[in-house]
């Protein structure tokens, strides 16, 4: 299945599609804001999405995933080269299928090879646990509960401390 699929970079094309996905993929769920197609047109417009990959098949767009870099102030001071996954949406019909997952492992493999020091995510360990994130003690996003709150180090221990995301995270329209 994963065979037929194309995983790109996004491109400004895109843009649209993109849009429609996310609002597709996030509609209705209890976790979701709804402001989540919003927070990637704001990411893609600023520029902040260091890695936006899509995945193509002979119907459009069926995935999207954005890394973006944060801040971390932590007790040893501001903790740098580290990205946060999100967005991250398949379209509903295609879930299930092995696509997000390949997501989040074809973006983790950019970011190494931009020589990051790691990843975060916000969402469920049970889900992100399959690609390697772990729940870490100590280290917080303002407003939400630390258990969500995952890191995946490419060499030594994770940060601790608060992390500051992407001032696009607060696009509401
Ligand atoms: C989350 C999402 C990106 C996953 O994409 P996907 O392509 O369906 O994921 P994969 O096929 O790689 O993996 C799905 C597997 O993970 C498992 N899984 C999903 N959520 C899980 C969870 N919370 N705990 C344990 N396993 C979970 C599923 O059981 C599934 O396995 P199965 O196919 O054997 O049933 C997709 O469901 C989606 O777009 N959801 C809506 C938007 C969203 O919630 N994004 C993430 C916000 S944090």
């Amino acid at each position: 299945m994963l065979e037929s699929i194309l995983f790109r970079d996004q491109t400004d094309a895109d843009t649209d599609a993109v849009r429609t996905l996310v609002t597709a993929a996030y509609h209705g769920l209890p976790h979701a804001s709804g402001t989540e197609p919003f927070i990637m047109d704001a990411l893609w417009r600023s520029g902040a999405a260091a890695v936006a990959l899509v995945a193509q098949d002979a119907s459009g767009l069926v995935g999207q995933a954005a890394f973006s870099a944060v801040h971390i102030f932590g007790p040893d001071g501001a903790g740098t080269g580290w990205f946060v996954l999100g967005p991250l949406s398949v379209r509903p019909d295609r879930q299930h299928q092995g696509i997000g997952s390949a997501l989040i492992r074809h973006g983790l493999a950019r970011l190494r090879t931009r020589g990051a020091a790691g990843c975060l995510v916000v969402g469920d360990p049970g889900y992100y646990g399959r690609t390697g994130f772990r729940v870490v003690g100590g280290l917080h996003v303002p407003g939400i509960p630390d258990r969500y709150v995952q890191a995946l180090p490419f060499a030594g221990l994770p940060p601790t401390g608060i992390i500051e995301l992407h001032e696009a995270f607060s696009a509401a329209e």
